[in-house]
């Protein structure tokens, strides 16, 4: 876990890496060694935002148990599909290459969706609360397309927000690759049905990626309320 903080004025840089940006229980870093790649580190409990009792129970575990940290958990999550999935993944979640020492300490490096230009793929979130380069239409589209690739493979993945995404251009449209897929391993139910049977599990995805187009459309319009709450992203 990351143990010290020095960001510069500008919130750019941390101990000298590159912020992609940061999640509610993580920061995200170029790789330094290849730009290709980031570096997840997970953040110490007095900088994660949005923490509830479960996060905070979460956490406390990971400090003696490190299998219950967010980067392994992902690292977990992300191995047991590639191994249903292969290839199928491509363009369609991030990849996780494992975890690494670094002097700022234990980092998961995964694959860093860029654009063309190389710089790293903004978040769905900035899209709805920053840039705002494309109209809702288009991104709802890029939300049915992944869910039609969720229910295709019977993928369990429930954690839609707008910030465990990325968007890139595809064709005439945008597509949208998953950059978190922890949540096909942890959820907020204490028994997880929706996992167990998979009519449960088709009905929560389709529930879910409503809500999202459904924020997506309240956010462009610029209703915070119906936009539910903003991530840290
Ligand atoms: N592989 C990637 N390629 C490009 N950007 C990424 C990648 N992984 C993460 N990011 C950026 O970092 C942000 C936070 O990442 P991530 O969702 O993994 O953090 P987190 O703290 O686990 O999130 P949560 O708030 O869901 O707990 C993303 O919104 C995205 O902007
Ligand atoms: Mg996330």
């Amino acid at each position: 876990m990351l143990q010290q903080t020095r960001t510069s004025p500008n919130n750019h840089v941390w101990n000298g890496l590159e912020i992609i940006s940061r999640g509610a229980n993580r920061l995200c870093v170029r790789d330094p060694d290849d730009p290709a790649y980031c570096l997840k580190y997970e953040l110490p409990t007095s900088q994660r935002s949005q923490v509830s009792l479960r996060q905070r129970l979460r956490r406390g575990l990971a400090q003696r148990f490190p299998n219950f940290g967010e980067n392994r958990t992902e690292l977990r999550a992300y191995r047991r599909l590639q191994a249903r999935l292969h290839n199928g993944l491509d363009g369609v979640v991030a990849t996780c290459h494992g975890l690494i020492a670094t002097p700022q300490g234990e980092a998961l490096r995964c694959g860093c969706v860029l654009l063309q230009d190389g710089t790293p793929a903004r978040s769905l979130y900035r899209h709805l609360f920053g840039d705002r380069a494309y109209p809702a239409d288009m991104l709802c589209e890029a939300v049915d397309r992944f869910e039609a690739w969720l229910l295709r493979h019977g993928v369990p993945l429930f954690d839609l927000n707008a910030g465990n995404f990325v968007v890139v251009p595809q064709g005439d449209g945008v597509a949208l690759v998953c950059i978190d897929s922890k949540s096909l391993l942890i959820g907020k139910e204490i028994l997880p049905f929706s996992r167990w049977s998979r009519l449960l599990m088709r009905r929560k995805i389709a529930r879910r990626c409503e809500r999202l187009r459904q924020r997506i459309r309240a956010a462009l319009a610029g209703d915070a309320t119906l936009a539910g709450p903003r991530p840290p992203h």
